[in-house]
C-alpha cells in the first residue's frame, strides 16, 4: 500500500558506498537513516558470541525471534546500533562478522523477521534505508528506488583504504577474493538476493565521492 510519507531505497553491492551515501542523503532530507546491513550484521555478532552453529537455520531464527535489535540517535547525531540493549556500532564491523553474515542472511526465518522489523520502522516516518532488498522484498512501494552500482576494483580500494585508516591489518588479495565472494552470495541466495528492482533508477558511482552521489540522487528526488 502506498504510503504518504517518503521511502527512499538504496539497493546494491558491498562497498559500493552505499550506507555512507544514504547517510548523508537522510541527514540532507531530515530524515531517518535505516542501515539494514547492521541489522543482520549485529544477529550475526550474537551467534558467533554463542559458538552457535552457523548452518542450523531453525537455531538461528529463534536467536532472532529472541533479540532485540534497535536504533539509538547518538549526541553527535550519528546511529548507534543496540543489539539487547548494548552498543555494538563497532564490534559489527569486524572481518569475522563481515564473512559470516552470510549464514544469517540465507536464512529465510530470519529474513522475514528482519522484513518485518524493517518495514515497521518505515511504517509511520520517512526514511532513506539501505541494504540488498529493500526496493525488491522490503519497501516495494517506496516512492523512490536506487540502485548504487560500482566498479568491483574500486569498491575493494575503498574497503582497503578504511581498514587501513581504521588501523585494521588487512592483504589487498583477501580483501578482493573476500568482496567478490559476498558479491556472489548476495546475488545468488534463494531468498532476498541483490538485485536491481525494475523500477529503480542505477546510480554508478564509480569514480565520485560521497558527496558527489548523493549531489546525483539529489537532483533525482522531486519532493
Ligand atoms: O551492507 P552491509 O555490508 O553492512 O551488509 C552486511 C551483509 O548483510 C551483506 O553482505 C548482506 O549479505 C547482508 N544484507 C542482507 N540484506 C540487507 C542488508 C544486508 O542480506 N537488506
Amino acid at each position: 500500500m502506498p504510503t504518504d510519507h517518503l521511502v527512499i531505497t538504496l539497493d546494491g553491492p558491498a562497498g559500493a558506498g552505499k550506507s555512507t551515501v544514504a547517510k548523508s542523503l537522510a541527514g540532507r532530507l531530515g530524515i531517518t537513516y535505516l542501515d539494514t546491513g547492521a541489522m543482520y550484521r549485529a544477529l550475526t555478532l550474537k551467534a558467533l558470541r554463542l559458538k552457535m552453529d552457523l548452518s542450523d537455520e531453525e537455531a538461528l531464527t529463534t536467536l532472532c525471534r529472541n533479540t532485540k535489535i534497535t536504533f539509538k540517535e547518538m549526541p553527535d547525531g550519528s546511529l548507534s546500533i543496540l543489539l539487547d540493549g548494548e552498543d555494538v556500532s563497532t564490534a559489527i564491523r569486524a572481518p569475522e562478522v563481515t564473512n559470516n553474515t552470510f549464514y544469517i542472511a540465507k536464512t529465510p526465518g530470519v529474513r522475514t523477521l528482519m522484513v518485518a522489523w524493517q518495514r515497521a520502522m518505515g511504517q509511520d516516518r520517512s526514511i532513506v534505508t539501505d541494504g540488498r532488498d529493500q526496493g525488491t522484498v522490503v519497501f516495494t512501494d517506496a516512492r523512490y528506488k536506487f540502485y548504487v552500482d560500482c566498479d568491483v576494483e574500486e569498491r575493494v580500494q575503498r574497503r582497503f583504504k578504511e581498514l587501513v585508516a581504521a588501523g585494521k591489518p588487512v592483504n589487498l588479495d583477501q580483501l578482493r577474493a573476500d568482496m567478490k565472494d559476498r558479491d556472489q552470495k548476495d546475488f545468488t541466495r534463494a531468498v532476498g538476493p541483490l538485485k536491481k528492482a525494475p523500477d529503480a533508477i542505477t546510480v554508478d558511482s564509480t569514480g565520485l565521492t560521497v558527496e558527489g552521489t548523493v549531489d546525483k540522487i539529489m537532483k533525482l528526488i522531486h519532493l
